[in-house]
């Protein structure tokens, strides 16, 4: 592991050889939660780029004498139209990822309803829901090739909470090739950025070659929306944990 600052504003930039080790740096704060936490609150990601993490954590709490009874847990999106129960729904990936592979209770797992009848009164439930909380102490993070964050597309405004985003069209064409369904969501609601900035720490995890050019434009970039991801420059408590194949043009 090693380390790469120049960049990223405050953000701690970690450089993994092995994506194990990556997963297991990146747990280590979670499982730490767990322990001394009275009510641990996580806001997950989704996306390929979490599956070898929740495989980890699900594969190794226990092991750390962890339970996840206690906590709560705050999906940063879900598309617009989709059931729970539909394969490509991000309810779906969370449940058969993680969920039903460790010991939270269902109640204590939200994700935006996708089939809300208003998706804009969704999206401010869902808000006031994430303050009830007390906020959200991880965020866990993942990084679209166009550098979005959760599905706060280029040009979306910092200053948004949890609303309904039109995905870009990049996003729907890399999104096809991941989804089952015979139609590609054109919507979602996510999170906005002022909702994650308001997370007390971040970790964005982002492995791959794919990921490679929007993580030097994020380094080379000021805070600019054309690319959401560098709205994390705002905050003080940011780790960025990349794979040397994410690392590869730093
Ligand atoms: C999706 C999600 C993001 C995720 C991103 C990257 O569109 N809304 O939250 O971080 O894509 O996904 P992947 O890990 O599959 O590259």
């Amino acid at each position: 592991m090693s380390y790469a600052r120049r960049g990223f504003g405050a953000a701690d930039v970690m450089v993994f050889e092995d994506k194990i080790d990556l997963m297991k740096s990146a747990a280590l704060p979670l499982f730490k939660a767990l322990k001394e936490n009275k009510r641990p609150v996580f806001g997950f990601s989704t996306g390929a780029t979490f599956e070898p993490f929740y495989r980890y954590v699900a594969e190794n709490y226990l092991k750390e004498g962890c339970t996840f009874k206690r906590a709560l847990s705050f999906n940063l999106d879900e598309y617009v139209g989709l059931r729970p129960t539909d394969v490509d729904s991000y309810h779906h990936y969370m449940k058969k990822n993680l969920f039903s592979k460790i010991d939270i209770q269902s109640g204590n797992t939200f994700l935006p309803n996708g089939t809300a009848r208003s998706p804009d009164s969704e999206a401010v439930r869902y808000e006031k829901l994430i303050e009830a909380s007390g906020g959200i102490e991880i965020q866990y993070l993942g990084v679209g090739v166009n550098g979005h964050i959760g599905f706060n597309e280029p040009g979306t405004r910092f200053t948004a909470k949890t609303h309904v985003a039109r995905l870009a069209r990049s996003t729907k064409e890399v999104n096809s090739a991941h989804l089952n369904g015979p139609w590609v969501p054109e919507m979602a609601i996510t999170m906005g950025i002022s909702t994650i900035l308001s997370a007390r720490r971040i970790i964005l995890i982002a492995t791959g070659e794919s990921k490679c050019k929007i993580i030097k434009s994020i380094a080379d970039s000021g805070v600019t929306a054309r690319i959401p991801a560098t709205a994390l420059k705002r905050h003080r408590n940011v780790t960025i944990m990349l794979d040397s194949a994410a690392a590869g043009a730093l």
